[in-house]
């Protein structure tokens, strides 16, 4: 019996390499990302281990068309598991110590909206089915506010709590929720980012990470281990040793240049 699996961001860092673990024979891979080239790319990898693939160029602020798309495939075959992992970052240096309001208002677009617009479809046939499984990539950095990133930390942590939120609902009507929620990865994503980045793993390593975790229906899947045993023991701190030890001299996030609304 073939599986289906929908992943946002498939074609950079984490989801291109979730889409490489997953592609298998019996496997339908449902791509989403917004860059043609890399698009074609990563399906025709994936075609290439023996997977059925439909990709979509879409926008994951674009409501409608990601709920159009979501539920036309669907009807095609029935998604089991979709994964939220489009996400983009921007930040603060000395220059800049706050996110820029444009800077801010684009990141919840993407990281916080882009995912509701991700697992919404999903969820509205899945509950009619009543089974399947979502999963919302959060991130270490939604564990507690960053100053290097502090819209990017929002997002997440938002994320982290509507995920925990919904789940067990969701759970009584047979869909399992997990939240993922990385450490540093190397990826496009912190590619510029200037500040440590202790216990970095590559995306193959964080994508089997996930995949195995997933395969469990783990309801948390996040590493490693012990920088989000460090994070969940420093929200028990006083705030200002937590505020001492983030704030850093010299890091630099770079700005983004998405916007808040998709440009024509
Ligand atoms: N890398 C890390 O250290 C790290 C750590 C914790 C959490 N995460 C999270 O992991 C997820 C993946 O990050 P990554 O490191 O793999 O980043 P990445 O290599 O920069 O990839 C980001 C992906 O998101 C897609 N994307 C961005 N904006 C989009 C939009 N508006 N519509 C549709 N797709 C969009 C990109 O597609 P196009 O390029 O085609 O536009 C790309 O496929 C993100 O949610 C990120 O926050 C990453």
């Amino acid at each position: 019996m073939s599986h289906t699996v929908l992943i946002t961001g498939a074609t950079s860092g984490i989801g291109r390499a979730l889409a490489l673990d997953y592609a298998a024979r019996d496997m339908n891979l449902l791509l989403i990302g917004r860059d043609e080239a890399r698009l074609a790319d990563i399906a025709d990898l994936c075609r290439a281990r023996g997977a059925e693939i439909a990709s979509g160029r879409l926008d994951v602020r674009d409501r409608e068309a990601m709920a159009t798309w979501i539920a036309a495939r669907d009807a095609e075959n029935p998604i089991d598991l979709a994964i939220a992992c489009a996400g983009i970052v921007s930040g603060t240096n000395a220059e800049r110590p706050l996110d820029t309001e444009e800077a801010l208002r684009a990141v919840l677009a993407v990281d916080l909206i882009g995912a509701v617009n991700t697992i919404e479809p999903v969820l509205a046939v899945m509950r009619r089915r009543r089974r399947g499984h979502v999963a919302m990539v959060g991130s270490l950095a939604g564990l507690r506010g960053f100053p290097s990133s502090p819209a990017y930390s929002m997002a997440k942590a938002a994320v982290h709590a509507y995920a925990e939120g919904i789940r067990p609902a969701l759970a009584r009507e047979g869909i399992a929720v997990s939240l993922i929620a990385p450490g540093f990865v190397t990826t496009p994503l912190n590619q510029d980012l200037v500040a440590p980045q202790p216990l970095k793993m590559s995306a193959a390593k964080a994508a089997r990470l996930i995949h195995a975790g997933l395969d469990r229906r783990k309801p948390l899947i996040a590493f490693p281990l012990i920088l989000y045993m460090g994070l969940r023991l420093l929200t028990l701190m006083p705030a200002r040793f937590g505020d001492w030890l983030l704030d850093r001299p010299g890091v630099d996030v770079p700005l983004t240049r998405e916007n808040e609304k998709i440009e024509p």
